[in-house]
């Protein structure tokens, strides 16, 4: 199944890129994908947030927008699925076309705009998916407002409330470019309320399930010194248990090919590396280690997932890697995670967590 799957990708990358993956989600769907084999025990399980991970490497939020593969994409080797951005009322997302392949690069532009089926269908998927498997997976539910909301922090309110009992995390995502506004959310007393409000909400919903229910944001890579500095004292203020970093980029730093790169929207893959990376260990320091971090962006190979662990994450995940490396990557990524562990002397991944995290914040991203 993985020669299939990997004669399949230079295919995929012929396709306009949105029907290429409504062939993926469709293939995950009828089961055309290669299973992976956890071997128990293996040195690559991970806790974090209070949940058991079987390994670190997780799939990003927007791959599964409505929750549709979660299950398939945990059965081709993710050690967790995050699915979304859900809205509480449906949405088409902007014009086509609106995401655009970098090749050069091994880059993606989007700028969908959060199209999403609403909370009711996702909802009742995951309600569906969570009764249905006896498998204790984890599966994060990734929240956004609407565009023409009111009350946008409203929004992310309802989306806690109503996604708490099939979730096993949830993450407030301020930092799409996608959504006029929406990332005015990362400051100031906006920042300081939804935080609040959030949480709240939160710790009604584990007080009904019996539970805790692990609360993570997620973080633009454009946020300046002051910024994120902010950010962080919110979220240690306000107890967020986590937070992901990073969103895609408004920074075109660093193409080499010029087509397409004047595109709005959001930039993601190998450029994005150096930026959301930087972004993750000045956001360790900042933080002290005390908040558990999801490292994300230009992941595309198995050492790229190693250097973000070193670089302050105790977990990781991926999506336009994907694009342009198929399924086989999880399991080469993978298997340089257990090479690494043990050449470096490490029992586990949390032990080598923030190794080199002052190296990383030591360097300058350029300006976005
Ligand atoms: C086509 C596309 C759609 C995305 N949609 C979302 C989304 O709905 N919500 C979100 O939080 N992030 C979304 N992202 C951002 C990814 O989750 C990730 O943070 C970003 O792409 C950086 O990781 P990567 O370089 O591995 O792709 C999207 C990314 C892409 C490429």
């Amino acid at each position: 199944m993985r020669a299939l799957t990997a004669l399949a990708q230079p295919i995929l990358l012929t396709l306009e890129p949105e029907r290429a993956h409504d062939l993926a989600i469709r293939s995950l769907r009828t089961g055309l994908y290669p299973r992976a084999v956890t071997a128990p025990g293996s040195p690559l399980r991970t806790r974090c947030f209070g949940l058991t991970f079987p390994n670190p490497l997780g799939m990003a939020a927007g791959f599964d927008k409505n929750a549709e593969v979660p299950d398939a994409l945990i059965d081709a080797g993710f050690g967790f699925a995050e699915v979304g951005t859900v809205t509480p009322r449906p949405q088409m997302g902007n014009p086509r076309p609106r995401v655009f392949r970098l090749m050069q690069d091994r880059a993606v532009i989007n700028r969908l705009g959060f199209n999403n089926e609403g909370h009711e269908p996702v909802h009742r998927r995951l309600r569906r998916y969570t009764r249905n498997t006896a498998a204790k997976r984890i599966i994060g539910v990734n929240i956004g407002a609407n565009k023409d909301s009111e009350d946008r922090i409203a929004d992310y309110v309802l989306g806690i409330i109503r996604f708490a009992d099939v979730a096993s995390y949830l993450t407030i995502n301020i930092s799409s470019p996608n959504t006029p506004g929406l990332r005015a959310l990362q400051g100031g007393e906006d920042l300081e309320r939804l935080l609040s409000e959030a949480v709240t909400a939160r710790d009604k919903a584990a007080q009904h399930r019996g539970h805790p229910i692990p609360l993570l944001l997620k973080i633009a890579p454009d946020l300046d010194g002051e910024g994120l500095q902010a950010v962080c004292a919110g979220v240690e203020r306000c107890g967020i248990d986590g937070m992901i970093v990073s969103n895609t980029t408004l920074s075109r730093q660093g193409l080499r090919g010029r087509k397409m790169a004047e595109e709005e929207g959001g930039l993601s893959g190998a450029p994005l590396f150096e930026r959301s990376t930087i972004m993750l260990a000045r956001t360790y320091q900042l933080t002290g280690g005390r908040v558990p971090l999801i490292g994300v962006g230009g992941i595309s190979s198995g050492a790229d997932a190693w250097t973000k662990i070193r670089a302050g994450a105790s977990l990781i995940q991926l999506y336009t890697g994907l694009i342009y490396g198929g399924f086989g990557l999880v399991e080469d990524i993978l298997e340089t995670l257990r090479s690494s562990l043990s050449s470096e002397g490490f029992g586990t991944i949390a032990d080598a967590v923030g190794q080199d995290a002052g190296t990383w914040a030591a360097r300058t991203a350029e300006p976005a």
